[in-house]
């Protein structure tokens, strides 16, 4: 920690926590002290720690290719692809490193999409209170206030628009609209679903107004709700022409992907857009490993979200300060009526890692493998951090 004070960038406020060793849903730190993850690295390690599978991955493609660069071929990036497609229903991906620079890629194809029609179409729509990363182009479209003050003048031609308010995402699409950008359950923002009429319109009016739809999976897809995808948990589901995602594609090993349709796609022609590590054959490898588990995790996300989910509800009847439990599948939310840090302090002396976002809800991401035993031992953690607000329990 020391160390860490003294040469690392102080971009992070860290908890006083030293992890060394994880194995299924459980982190070790130094002292040898267990802790039940219920964040997983922000919502990556959604294969638990030290998958078998994904050990044995990583292990015999370590040996054999780790890289090779995108001037030529390896055995695992069409591969995955071809997953990636079977299980989305998109037709391309460029494989990257991360959400953000997901994000970035999107945005490429947003601009240069409308471009292409007219040098006015270049707006761009997104949500009050989304997140989709820290760069330049991703604060751009970030509706918080507080991860963009510093940076100003940012991407012009981007409209903010709040998450439940369809007469505001009429009133911003026309034709001069290149792409609408939408998180189905905004995660950063406090894990909020925006709904199946909010998402349709944005589909209608994408189409109405020749504009692209990019959904931002990056916290809410990928297996997290329940289904591959957030998109796909609407009936009949409201296809993207644009999807990313990222954390949990690679277990812990650094993967994002955007992926499109054709006719996203036709607007990133050859040499307009390239990530020296995307697409690495380690990380290919490892995304397609995950795939395969995730098909067989798939019921068990669903069954014990729910099972999740009905224990976060008793408890809030027992608290009063529990405002809302939201969420789907294994991406829940504990809304609290004060702001509540000290709620992820409180859980680390209890021996649980938990988080709190938008700074009154508690976010919880635990990785697909979690059992209801050990729903149950968060939920008892959980009650014990509850009672120390000094409330007793009705
Ligand atoms: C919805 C969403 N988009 C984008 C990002 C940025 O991803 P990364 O941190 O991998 O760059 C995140 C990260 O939390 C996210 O939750």
């Amino acid at each position: 920690m020391e160390r860490e004070r003294q040469y690392v960038m102080q971009t992070y406020a860290r908890y006083p926590l030293v992890l060394q060793r994880g194995k299924g849903c459980y982190l070790w730190d130094v002292d040898g002290k267990r802790y039940l993850d219920l964040l997983s690295g922000i919502g990556v390690n959604a294969l638990g720690h030290s998958h078998p599978r994904i050990v044995r991955a990583i292990r015999e493609q370590s040996v054999k290719l780790v890289h090779c660069s995108n001037l030529y071929y390896h055995e695992w990036q069409g591969k995955l692809a071809e997953r990636l497609h079977q299980v989305s229903g998109l037709q391309r991906t460029f494989f990257c490193n991360s959400g953000t620079e997901a994000t970035e890629g999107a945005l490429k194809i947003v601009k240069s999409y409308g471009n292409r029609v007219s040098p006015e179409k270049n707006e761009i729509i997104a949500l009050e209170d989304s997140f989709h990363g820290r760069s330049l182009g991703a604060i751009s479209i970030t509706g918080q206030p507080k991860y963009r003050k510093d940076f100003e003048p940012l991407i012009p031609g981007v409209k903010f628009v709040p998450r439940h308010d369809l007469g505001a995402l009429e009133a911003a699409v026309n034709e001069r609209t290149a792409g609408i950008v939408l998180e189905l359950i905004q995660g950063e923002g406090g894990i909020y679903p925006i709904g199946e009429k909010m998402t349709r319109t944005a589909r209608e009016l994408a189409d109405k107004y020749n504009a692209l739809l990019v959904l931002d999976e990056i916290q809410c897809g990928v297996g997290r709700p329940g289904t591959y995808f957030a998109y796909q948990l609407l009936d009949p589901p409201v296809m993207p022409d644009v999807m990313i995602a990222a954390k949990p594609i690679g277990a812990g090993v650094p993967i994002g992907v955007i992926m499109t349709n054709e006719k996203a796609a036709a607007a990133l022609p050859a040499g307009m857009h390239g990530s020296t590590f995307g697409g690495g054959a380690l990380a290919c490898r490892v995304g397609y490993e995950c795939m395969l588990l995730l098909e067989e995790l798939m019921p068990h996300i669903r069954q014990v979200g729910g099972y999740f989910k009905s224990q976060l509800v008793d408890l809030s009847r027992k608290f009063g300060f529990i405002k809302e439990v939201r969420g789907q599948g294994l991406m829940l939310g504990v809304e609290i009526e004060f702001p509540c840090k000290q709620f992820v302090t409180d859980a680390l002396a209890e021996g649980l890692l938990i988080n709190v976002t938008h700074e009154k809800v508690v976010r919880m991401l635990p990785p697909y493998i979690i059992t209801e035993r050990e729903v149950d031992r968060a939920v008892r953690g959980l009650t014990r951090v509850f009672k120390k607000v000094g409330k007793t329990p009705a």
